[in-house]
């Protein structure tokens, strides 16, 4: 990987993001409206993924999934399946510590109407292969979502065709590595029952299991 491309939050390269942030910060200048950076521990049993930030979610508060409906949900698994020190993620000086684990998304800035366009995906793709590289060696890369699978594989140099994205997959790679595939605990998600709290849970029980921990 060229070593120029490390994130930071003064990342612009994909114009049209850029350009929306811009806009949003207007709109909302007490928000963060910049890259968002993960959470968590810097080498992680445990990588979740998710997709992009949300307006009022990390895109206002800076940390992944922390304002939002999603985050709720998310936040409350990870502390009962004892992964934090807190049931909830509220701000950046909340004095939430994540245990063996970090929180991404596939697209670091928010999305005009939360969708990512596939070239953004692709740009953003070599953070996400950053994070990857500091998944230990039996780890887990728990993707919520088709945009956060696909991500993941691709920056895992798979061939998409042999990792089809299915709930409940645990596809388990040669490097020891192990990719876990949840539908995302969003709003439209969780109020149709695509995803419960009880088979997000299972999700984690499996994860605990497996990581031994
Ligand atoms: N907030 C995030 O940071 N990512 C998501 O995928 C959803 C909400």
């Amino acid at each position: 990987m060229n070593n120029n491309s490390s994130f930071n939050t003064n990342c612009k390269r994909c114009p049209r993001l850029a350009k929306h942030l811009k806009r949003v910060n207007q709109d909302y200048p007490a928000y963060h409206s910049k890259p968002v950076p993960s959470f968590g521990v810097k080498q992680p049993k445990l990588l979740i993924v998710g997709l992009a930030p949300g307006l009022h979610g990390a895109n206002a508060t800076g940390r992944p999934f922390t304002g939002d409906h999603a985050g709720i949900i998310l936040y409350e698994m990870l502390y009962k399946h004892g992964f934090s020190n807190k049931i909830s993620s509220v701000s950046l000086n909340d004095g939430l510590k994540l245990a063996h684990c970090r929180i991404t998304n596939a697209v670091r800035c928010l999305p005009p109407e939360n969708k990512p366009i596939s070239g953004e995906v692709n740009k953003c793709n070599r953070y996400l292969e950053e994070e990857l590289e500091n998944v230990s060696g039996e780890g887990i890369i728990l993707c919520l979502g088709h945009i956060a699978h696909k991500s993941s594989i691709k920056a895992l140099s798979l061939k998409q065709s042999d990792y089809p994205f299915k709930h409940g997959k645990f596809y388990k790679l040669n490097t020891g590595r192990v990719i876990v595939d949840s539908y995302h605990c969003s709003r439209y998600n969780t109020n149709t029952k695509r995803l419960t709290e009880d088979m997000f849970s299972k999700i984690f029980q499996r994860i605990k299991k497996q990581l031994k921990i």
